[in-house]
């Protein structure tokens, strides 16, 4: 089994380590071009953004070429996933891949604009997410057929805030909104997480405006000196089941 997957905080990631198989890192398979998966089993994890895809993951799946007998996505969300997954269907319909599998898991939001991380740790425990994950496990286990399905107004919301997200130009700015403080020691974490090699400089982080508005440099900062304007939260989020080092392995395009 091969899972194809993007993490910026670790949700993700601890997902398509649960399932096993080769875990195979959006942003690795960018920078070392690799467009062409084949195997038995193939699947596909990553978070919702905006109520849809990651626009990294969109721009991969757009090119990868998949070739398995079953093929499954999950996604990962914190509040409200609208249809995401019909989007990414659609998409991989598009490209001739047929999905067998596809569901929905929910975790911790990291979306520091509108959720406050202490909050949502004690709304959503670790052992309902592990239930959730266990359950999708098996059912991949089982090559179980199953499409989650969505309605009318889900769709509508995917696709009105899809051409928002999707409007590259305006989201790869949103750097203009982190602000870096006198806390920040120059270790490099930041750098090392950005799965867009968007952050350049050797002391405080110099933004380049090619941000995929992942918050991973924010979360991750060892020093929590990277702060957004108008965020919700004081408090950053990693996945305790995925280390720093493993995002770092996946994301560093540097
Ligand atoms: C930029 C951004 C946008 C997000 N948009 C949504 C959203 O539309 N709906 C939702 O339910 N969660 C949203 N989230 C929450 C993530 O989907 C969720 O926390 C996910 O599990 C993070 O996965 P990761 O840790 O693998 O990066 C968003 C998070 C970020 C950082
Ligand atoms: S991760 Fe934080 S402390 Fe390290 S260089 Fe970046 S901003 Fe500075
Ligand atoms: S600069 Fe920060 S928020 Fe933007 S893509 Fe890189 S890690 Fe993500």
């Amino acid at each position: 089994m091969k899972i194809i997957y993007f993490s910026s905080t670790g949700n993700s990631l601890f997902v398509a380590k649960s399932l096993g198989g080769e875990l195979l890192p959006v942003p690795r398979l960018q920078k070392n071009g690799v467009y062409e998966i084949t195997g038995d089993v193939v699947g596909i994890i990553c978070p919702v953004y905006g109520f849809t895809l990651p626009n990294l993951v969109k721009e991969y799946l757009e090119k990868a070429v998949i070739k398995a007998e079953y093929v499954f996505a999950v996604m990962t969300f914190g509040g409200f996933s609208m249809a995401a997954l019909t989007r990414m269907k659609k998409l991989l319909t598009a490209r001739g891949v047929q999905l067998h599998y596809a569901n929905e898991i929910k975790m911790v939001d990291t979306y520091l604009p509108l959720f406050e991380i202490a909050g949502e740790l004690k709304k959503k425990k670790e052992e309902s997410i592990a239930l959730q994950i266990n359950a999708v496990a098996n059912d991949i286990k089982e090559r179980k057929q199953y499409l989650a399905r969505h309605n009318w107004l889900q769709k509508f919301i995917s696709n009105v805030f899809s051409a928002l997200w999707e409007n590259k130009k305006a989201v790869n700015k949103r750097d203009k909104n982190f602000r870096v403080d006198d806390l920040c020691n120059a270790c490099g974490t930041c750098r090392k997480v950005c799965p867009t090699g968007n952050i350049a400089g050797s002391g405080k982080p110099v933004y380049q405006h090619a941000c995929e508005f992942c918050l991973a440099c924010i979360h991750l900062c060892p020093q929590n000196a990277i702060h957004l304007k108008n965020e919700r939260s004081a408090k950053r989020f990693r996945n305790p089941q995925a280390t720093l080092a493993e995002i770092i392995n996946a994301n560093n395009q540097r």
